[in-house]
């Protein structure tokens, strides 16, 4: 199991992704929760049809998802938390990518892509030689963005407390 990692990149004057803490959960769920409620209402959930979809979680039930070796990311623009990922280190140099968020009004500017990338580059710094994700498998338009950036899907998996069929996708280190 690979730990926290202490690291700090900076990608320009105003914008950086730094490492955080699930301490520090309450400042950055709400990003969380914001970003997936615009997936919320794609679909058509709410609280009471998909009360275990990450948008409706308390953060205590949120912290809950941080398994042990968890890695948190925030993407920071100017000081304020716009963007989230986290990557969770398996074995045999797996890393499973969960959480990758953008609040809506920051969406289509590359921030997306920028955390997707900083966690290839942090997956290759840490030895690792996969990233491992799960889309929801009705989003093709998520699926096709994965694949523009390298993922494979791989299959699909359907879960009791979630109201869709999960989509598996896959990037090696190259
Ligand atoms: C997926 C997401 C992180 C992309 O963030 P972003 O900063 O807009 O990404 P980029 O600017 O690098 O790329 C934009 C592309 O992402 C895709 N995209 C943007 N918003 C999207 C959304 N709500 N749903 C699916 N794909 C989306 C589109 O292909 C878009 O291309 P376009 O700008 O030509 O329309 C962001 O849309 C988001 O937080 N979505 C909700 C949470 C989510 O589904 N996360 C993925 C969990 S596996």
């Amino acid at each position: 199991m690979i730990m926290f990692c202490d690291n700090k990149e900076q990608l320009d004057n105003t914008v950086k992704i730094i490492p955080l803490t699930v301490e520090r959960l309450p400042d950055y769920a709400d990003v969380i929760r914001k970003s997936f409620a615009t997936v919320a209402k794609d679909f058509g959930w709410t609280k009471e049809t998909a009360a275990g979809f990450i948008a409706f979680l308390s953060d205590e039930k949120l912290a809950e998802r941080f398994k042990p070796g968890c890695l948190s990311f925030a993407l920071m623009v100017d000081e304020k938390i716009i963007g989230f990922v986290s990557l969770t280190g398996k074995d045999e140099g797996i890393f499973e990518l969960n959480r990758l968020a953008i609040l809506p009004e920051w969406r289509h500017f590359g921030y997306g892509k920028k955390l997707l990338d900083f966690c290839k580059a942090k997956v290759r710094e840490l030895g690792g030689n996969k990233i491992t994700l799960d889309i929801i498998e009705e989003n093709t338009r998520l699926r096709d963005w994965y694949a523009a950036n390298g993922f494979i899907h791989t299959g699909t998996r359907k879960f009791a407390h979630l109201p869709f069929t999960t989509g598996h996708m896959e990037w090696r280190v190259v």
